[in-house]
């Protein structure tokens, strides 16, 4: 069967990530039989550049057509003083809603080559594999009433509104605990219950989840708590799910645990297994197209899409094997670099994973 991949490769260092995104790609399917049939689409920025719009409705169609999508990333600075509508990250968006992506999956894994990598000790971070789901099409960033209003006395007031249905949280805690039951069977949901209404319900909800899945065990935490639970003892955690705005920000600082977000692949979801794959950090823009952003995060990426829309698990293997091997190597870009590493740019680490596949 031949696999439709949509090729989004974005702003910033987003296109040449992407390009040895599909290096790896064509060598699958040049010598390991991969069959696909990919098609490239503007979003963000440059397809505001060339259409008038983030998500031009071509791109839109481009992606629902396909079985999986892989995307690069989104913003630069020449595009903050757009109206909100029109800017980059509606492009991002807006993929995520209109394909109705909601099950984000971020893992968090310490290559043990990278240990020294990290700012935090060793002994912390060492063997970490944490997985965070995170809701990705709802709560702050998509509720309504938002906006800036004038008040009576003249100032204006910015707002948005936190909403969370039952169902949205439904549908991603049984995505979390379907991860936990077949990672190490614990799931800790995190909330502000303390505060926020919408957390109690979601609190109800998954506890009311938790009768169905017995194999696991949930546990309950509040954001703060866990953001700093995550750099005092990460490794107490395993599947961790929560709404969109706390996982963004707890993606990150998980990522970081890592040595560098620009390890970091993402899976975002819909109920089919149908899904948009893209490296969690952003589109970099101070250093774009100087041949040294780090391409693992989406080589990675490519992993995860073979792993879960593709069904081509022995194919993702080969892929985290061939990234393993050249961390063996001692090749780092720079943000991975450590003392008696050999700094690469982008191009030459995408050479090496070439290589790494072609021998493995
Ligand atoms: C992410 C990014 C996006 C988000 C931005 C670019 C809209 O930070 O994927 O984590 O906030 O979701
Ligand atoms: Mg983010």
């Amino acid at each position: 069967m031949k696999h439709k991949i949509a090729i989004l490769p974005g702003d910033g260092i987003g296109p040449e990530i992407i390009a040895e995104a599909r290096r790896v790609l064509e060598v699958l399917q040049s010598e390991q039989g991969l069959s696909i049939e990919t098609e490239q689409a503007d979003i963000g920025g440059s397809a505001y550049d060339a259409h008038g719009h983030p998500l031009p409705a071509s791109t839109l169609k481009v992606a629902r057509e396909a079985d999986a999508i892989l995307l690069g990333s989104v913003g630069g600075p020449q595009w903050e003083t757009l109206e909100r509508a029109l800017r980059p990250e509606q492009g991002l968006l807006g993929l995520r809603s209109e394909l109705a992506l909601f099950a984000n999956l971020r893992p968090a894994i310490l290559y043990p080559q990278l240990v020294s990598a990290s700012t935090l000790k060793p002994e912390v971070v060492s063997g970490l594999d944490i997985m965070i789901v995170r809701e990705l099409t709802g709560g702050i960033y998509f509720g309504q009433p938002r906006g800036v209003r004038t008040l009576d006395d003249g100032q204006r007031q910015g707002f948005n509104t936190l909403v969370y249905s039952e169902t949205e949280i439904e549908r991603i805690g049984r995505s979390a605990f379907e991860i936990a039951r077949k990672r190490s069977g614990r799931l800790c949901s995190v909330d502000k219950a303390n505060v926020l209404e919408v957390s109690e319900l979601w609190r109800e909800v998954m506890t009311g989840l938790a009768d169905e899945y017995t194999d696991v065990e949930l546990s309950h935490m509040y954001v703060d708590n866990a953001a700093m639970q995550l750099v005092r003892e990460p490794k107490q955690f395993d599947v961790m799910v929560t709404g969109n705005m706390f996982g963004d920000i707890l993606s990150d600082a998980a990522a970081m645990l890592t040595g560098s977000i620009g390890m970091l692949p993402s899976a975002s979801l819909d109920s089919q297994g149908k899904g948009m794959y893209e490296p969690i950090h952003g589109s970099a823009p101070d250093i774009a197209g100087q041949d040294i952003a780090n391409p693992l995060a989406t080589i990675l990426s490519v992993s995860m899409m073979l792993r879960y829309s593709l069904n081509e698990a022995a194919l993702a293997e080969r892929i985290d094997t061939a990234v393993g091997s050249v961390l063996d190597t001692g090749l780092r870009t720079a943000d991975i670099a450590s003392a008696g590493t050999q700094t690469v740019g982008t191009r030459a680490m995408g050479d090496a994973v070439v290589a790494a596949l072609q021998s493995g």
